[in-house]
């Protein structure tokens, strides 16, 4: 069925100038960009996105990253969207990536590693609605 999913190229491919081509990569893997903007996301923003992660030790070092830098938030519509997007993403651990993903291509590690993607549908649907107004996204 047609999908949508929330997607974050992250700050170490802004700072490399690199959001179009992530954006070339979506594309090409059959995803629609139906919402995008470029936000600083704020240490509040951040801590809210990553809640789930708070008791990990890389909870801190993830927000900082993650405010470091300009990020590109958006929503992706397509047949499926939330598993392609993770299968175009790759591995999060970009050592573990498979040839012609996005975190093999452009990841620098673990942690800096490009591009965020929502885990299912219904955390999509959480993840949208805390960057983008309904009528923000166009289909
Ligand atoms: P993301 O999909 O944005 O969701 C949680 C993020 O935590 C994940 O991508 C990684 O970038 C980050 N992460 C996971 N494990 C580690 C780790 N061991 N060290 C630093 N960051 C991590």
């Amino acid at each position: 069925a047609v999908q949508r999913t929330f997607s974050i190229i992250k700050p170490d491919a802004t700072n490399r100038n690199l959001t179009g081509a992530v954006n070339a990569k979506l594309e090409a893997a059959g995803l629609r960009i139906v919402a995008q903007k470029r936000i600083q996301m704020t240490q509040k923003q951040a801590e809210t996105f990553y809640a789930v992660h708070s008791a990990r030790p890389f909870f801190g070092e993830l927000v900082e990253f993650m405010t470091s830098a300009p990020v590109v938030v958006q929503v992706l519509e397509g047949e499926d969207a939330v598993a392609k997007n993770r299968e175009v993403m790759g591995a999060t651990n970009p050592s573990e990536a498979a040839e012609g993903t996005i975190r093999k291509e452009f990841a620098l590690s673990i942690g800096e590693n490009s591009v965020h993607g929502s885990d299912s549908a219904e955390n999509a649907a959480i993840e949208i609605a805390q960057f983008f107004a309904g009528n923000e996204i166009v289909g």
